[in-house]
């Protein structure tokens, strides 16, 4: 069956490995002094950035991953997230660093950095792949942010449209036929 829009390219795949080197460059220097470093990848939609970025980053790292799910109106800033699947491993004294795929009105890191922050961890900071910030609802800091971009419907590099296109090597734009 034919989909009913077209994906528009916004970012190549040779600008996101490009980008993800820089990432990592920054997490290296950063994190090249500790062995206790948790990468958190959010699922699902980090899934293709998290395997990306931790086999560029090339530490000695452990790799965990949460599953969160938002509901009701994203546009009340009461939003509620809830915890699907929940970390494995204990982060009690270690150094996290939580992997997004997308921060869009930011209800969700916010949330998952509050949660995190509660099991006691040496630290805990943040890397998104992009960030819609016009959608901004609640103030939250990225640490390592790949790209900043327009408030468009984007797939592709694990993002989904209906848990289509999820595979697509670049991100793209939406864009509905006529
Ligand atoms: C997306 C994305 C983030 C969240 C960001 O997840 O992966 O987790 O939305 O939105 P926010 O900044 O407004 O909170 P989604 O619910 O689409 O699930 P998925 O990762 O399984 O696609």
């Amino acid at each position: 069956m034919t989909q009913p829009y077209e994906i528009d390219e916004l970012i190549s795949a040779k600008s996101i490995a490009a980008r993800i080197e820089e990432l990592c460059a920054e997490i290296r220097t950063e994190f090249s002094g500790t062995d206790k470093l948790v990468v958190v990848g959010l699922l699902r939609g980090s899934f293709v950035f998290i395997a990306d970025l931790v086999r560029e980053l090339d530490l000695p790292i452990e790799v965990d991953f949460l599953e969160a799910s938002s509901y009701g109106d994203s546009t009340q800033s009461s939003r509620e997230v809830r915890i699907l699947k929940d970390l494995r491993g204990a982060i009690e004294g270690r150094d996290v660093l939580v992997v997004e795929d997308i921060v869009d009105t930011g209800h969700t890191l916010k949330y998952l950095i509050g949660m995190l922050e509660s099991h006691n961890p040496a630290s805990v900071k943040t890397c998104a792949l992009v960030r819609k910030a016009e959608r901004a609802e609640v103030d939250v800091h990225v640490d390592y942010l790949g790209f900043d971009i327009p408030d468009k419907w984007v797939v592709g590099y694990g993002l989904d449209y209906a848990e289509q296109n999820r595979t697509l090597p670049y991100i793209g734009v939406v864009a509905p036929n006529d």
